[in-house]
């Protein structure tokens, strides 16, 4: 939208207007603005505007004006071109350009904020990290002065995030709770300050409201709102998330613990069958456990490196017992049928869900050694597993330090000797020290 205006010098800072065209002619309906003097005419127009107006007609040099007029309460364009006895005036409206670039500025800047918070909802331990994310993100809106995230039962407000200390006083409370049963949002001035509360309603409604302060209750538009309901989606989706994985989480660990009861049984059942190697199983898991320590494995990795060790010798099942027993030394086929056991053992245990499926693994592997003599696959260390090779220690050591249908206790030392001699040879070198560092802080079995 353009208007000119064409005025003619009749005194010194006396222009009388000759043409007038445009939207400034609409705003003086049923008024003849032809012979009025600019001046007089436009008195109440914004002081900056007419002082750089006289100023050009004054020196007569062409200028231009841009900015927000009160008086047309339009963002303008002006054009002052002054002649000899005569000058043009253009007034441009650039009011929905303004807005225009304002809005998509606000709308970018929203949207940003935004992006930035996604990320916080792709994993989230919990709704909390969530909201401090949320809170930390609107107070990026230069004119918010503090964000809080509270949780309301039976009118008890509860804190779950604030961005400063003691945010919300008593007199809001009660806009708050108002706001949670009326579920919808609310915007008032108190104190010289503006504020929002918006409820924020997920699948599982429990009260949260977001309460956000601001210099202004300007920055409470639309765009604002638009946010509001974006990030109440994306809270709505995290929610059942999270929601779905605890429940993912609660049923795993039932099963957990159902695999490991089974394993206990299958650990029973072989000593149950062969009382000389009672409690072989458990004393070989509990140093195993100590040497894993030593070795820095974690808790997950201790876990199974435990039940892998109670069932190592599961396989000896399927071994006749006569053979097991025997007091005698054994003939090639019986010790045959005895190799067999880590493989019997793997493909019992095979098919386990995660985190066990390792398990039937280290069982398989538990009678190789590192110089490739172990079987039955003769593998060499690199091939071996850690735990593999940490059970096969623990196994040797209390083999060696128990009666046995054929040979009594060798004892502690001789135990010792033997992992110390073939340490880096039958035994993995770093698994052999973890032992001895074991046995030196005065392990018991
Ligand atoms: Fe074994």
């Amino acid at each position: 939208m353009e208007s000119v205006i064409q005025c003619k010098k009749v005194k010194d800072k006396e222009f009388i207007i000759t043409h007038v065209s445009g939207f400034i002619s609409t705003l003086f309906e049923n008024k003849d603005l032809i012979g009025e003097d600019f001046f007089k005419l436009f008195s109440k127009l914004d002081n900056y505007i007419l002082k750089k107006i006289a100023k050009s007609l004054e020196y007569g040099k062409t200028i231009h004006i841009f900015g927000y007029s009160s008086y047309f309460e339009k963002y303008l364009d002006i054009f002052v071109l002054p002649d000899k006895n005569s000058c043009w005036l253009t007034f441009s409206d650039m009011t929905k350009l303004i807005q225009k670039t304002t809005n998509v500025n606000k709308a970018k800047f929203f949207q940003d904020i935004e992006l930035e918070l996604l990320s916080s909802f792709l994993d989230p331990e919990n709704l909390i990290d969530v909201y401090s994310s949320i809170a930390t993100g609107i107070l990026k809106i230069p004119e918010v002065e503090g964000v809080g995230i509270y949780q309301i039962s039976k009118n008890e407000i509860k804190k779950l995030y604030e961005t400063s200390t003691n945010f919300l006083n008593s007199e809001i409370k009660h806009d708050l709770i108002q706001v949670y049963r009326l579920k919808k949002y609310r915007i008032f001035n108190k104190f010289g300050k503006s504020y929002l509360v918006y409820p924020i309603l997920h699948t599982d409604f429990v009260g949260e409201l977001i309460l956000i302060a601001s210099f202004t209750s300007n920055v409470f538009d639309e765009y604002m709102l638009e946010f509001l309901r974006e990030l109440e989606v994306a809270i709505s989706i995290t929610s059942d998330r999270l929601k779905l994985r605890n429940e993912i989480a609660q049923k795993n660990k039932h099963l957990e613990m159902v695999i490991e009861d089974i394993l206990k049984v299958m650990s029973k059942l072989v000593e149950l069958r062969d009382p000389y190697t009672a409690g072989h199983q458990k004393n070989v898991a509990k140093l195993s456990v100590e040497i894993g320590k030593e070795l820095g494995f974690d808790n997950e990795e201790l876990k199974i490196l435990r039940y892998a060790a109670l069932v190592h010798d599961i396989g000896k099942i399927g071994v006749p017992l006569e053979i097991l027993v025997k007091p005698s030394s054994l003939s090639v086929l019986e010790l045959n049928l005895i190799r067999e056991h880590p493989r019997i053992g793997y493909e019992l245990l095979s098919n386990l869900i995660p985190p066990f499926e390792k398990i039937s693994k280290i069982v398989f592997q538990h009678h190789e050694r590192c110089d490739g003599s172990g079987y039955p696959l003769a593998l060499n260390c690199q091939e071996i597993l850690l735990e593999s090779k940490i059970i096969a220690v623990a196994d040797t050591v209390d083999a060696m330090m128990s009666h046995r249908p054929y040979r009594p206790s060798l004892g502690f030392e001789k135990a010792l000797e033997e992992i110390k001699i073939n340490k880096g040879i039958k035994y993995d070198e770093m698994v052999v020290d973890a032992c001895i560092n074991v046995f030196e802080k005065d392990f018991k079995f």
